[in-house]
């Protein structure tokens, strides 16, 4: 796609991938994405925002061409390392020798990691400007969003904010603007669901921080650049990243359980721990991880103050469904939450324990030892798994207060 001006001084020069269906090994991208680059000119001197993934440069060296000589670049910026908008930079750079490449000083060690070899950047400080000839870039940093190194670009000027993958998405149309393009609101949230929500903290921050800026176009590293109602979509922001709120003291802690079960045994423990868990004053709801919608539980799990898993032992290992959960749970914040495994077997009987160091390793607390029920669940193991169910949802308000 041809380049296009979005402000006096800036033009997008980036590139489209149509046909992308998965980003990043692990987020399904069903409208495809773009890679946005911005080339802002000013009087005197010219700057590169942004590359796009290696693949993709053909794309945005002939936009740049078709603008400038690439030789006469001056500066690089890059708002992040990661190889959807770094990839391209070895590349530019031989294009551009003379070029400054400019990163936050947290990205001096992803730089030399991407290029594998020195280039001698500009470490642009919080809040510091270079100035083009009549407009201004200024650098704001946004660490963790969504990796350390994240700083926003704003030009000064032109009142455009270009925060890297904040506030972009997933959603590839060459009309580019949110004015023109098709609905992309699901996209819009899908991304910050899976890419922004485990750094919904420092996204707040980062949203404080920018809260006086004068912002008229809001220009992303993926998605549409959105013009109409820029406030709109930091307000929506600011609300997404904080949920869900604080429960209040008084407040009945809640707990979630999740189990998978071939013959109905660990199930029935499950409803064992429930009533055990609610006996103690515990709200809790109980899903069959074979018949969820991960999607949908993640927001409860992030809401929720204790988390129990349950899987019988399958080959000597716990089922897929379970550790699927599990590894999603990358894409909420569980750092604190209480956690605890459970799970019938017949001899050998991993899965719980297996189940229990992931949610160690994952930074759930872990206060009981894993409980497990030998091959049939009888009254006995009912009543155990009520007492590990009481016991559990007693450390989690002990925790909770
Ligand atoms: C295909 C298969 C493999 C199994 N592998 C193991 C195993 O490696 N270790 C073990 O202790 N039990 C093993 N079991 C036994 C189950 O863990 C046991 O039947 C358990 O009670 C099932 O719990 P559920 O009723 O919740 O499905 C296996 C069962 C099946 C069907
Ligand atoms: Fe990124
Ligand atoms: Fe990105």
């Amino acid at each position: 796609m041809r380049p296009v001006e979005i402000s006096e001084h800036c033009t997008w020069v980036g590139a489209l991938d149509p046909q992308l269906r998965v980003f990043d090994v692990v987020m399904p991208t069903g409208e495809g994405t773009t890679y946005n680059a911005y080339l802002v000119k000013g009087a005197e001197k010219t700057a590169l925002v942004d590359c796009v993934k290696e693949k993709f440069m053909p794309q945005l060296l002939a936009n740049v061409e078709s603008l400038i000589d690439p030789a006469s670049l001056d500066y690089i910026v890059t708002n992040h390392t990661e190889p959807d908008h770094g990839g391209g930079l070895a590349t530019m750079l031989e294009h551009a020798p003379q070029a400054k490449v400019v990163i936050s000083k947290t990205a001096t060690g992803f730089l030399k990691g991407l290029l594998k070899r020195d280039v001698d950047p500009i470490l642009a400080a919080d809040g510091d400007e270079i100035d083009l000839g009549g407009v201004k870039l200024r650098f704001i940093w946004a660490p963790f969003l969504h990796w350390p190194d994240t700083m926003f670009t704003y030009v000064v000027e032109d009142k455009v904010l270009m925060p890297c993958d904040f506030l972009g998405c997933h959603y590839c149309d060459d009309r580019l603007f949110d004015d023109k393009v098709d609905d992309f609101s699901g996209a819009f949230r899908y991304y910050f669901d899976v890419i922004m929500r485990p750094f919904k903290e420092f996204a707040i921050k980062a949203l404080d921080k920018i809260d006086q800026l004068d912002i008229e176009m809001i220009a992303p590293s993926h998605g549409p650049i959105l013009r109409s109602d820029p406030k709109a979509y930091l307000f929506e922001y600011r609300e997404r990243a904080s949920m869900p709120s604080p429960r209040k003291p008084g407040d009945p802690v809640s707990v979630l359980i999740f189990y998978a079960s071939a013959y109905g045994n660990t199930e029935k423990m499950a409803g064992a721990l429930a009533d055990g868990a609610r006996q103690a004053g515990a709200q809790v709801a109980t899903f069959d991880a074979t018949q969820i919608d991960i999607a949908e539980v993640l927001p409860m799990i992030e809401a929720s103050d204790g988390l129990m898993v349950g899987s019988p032992t399958i080959v000597a290992d716990a089922v897929e469904q379970i550790w699927s959960l599990l590894s999603h749970l990358i894409t909420i914040k569980v750092k604190g939450k209480y956690g605890a495994s459970f799970g019938s077997y017949a001899w050998s009987g991993e899965a719980p324990m297996m189940l229990t160091n992931r949610l160690k390793e994952l930074k759930f607390r872990t206060p009981l030892e894993p409980l497990r029920a030998v091959f049939t669940v009888d009254e006995d193991d009912l009543a155990a798994a009520r007492k590990f169910g009481a016991d559990f949802a007693q450390a989690v308000k002990a925790g909770a207060k």
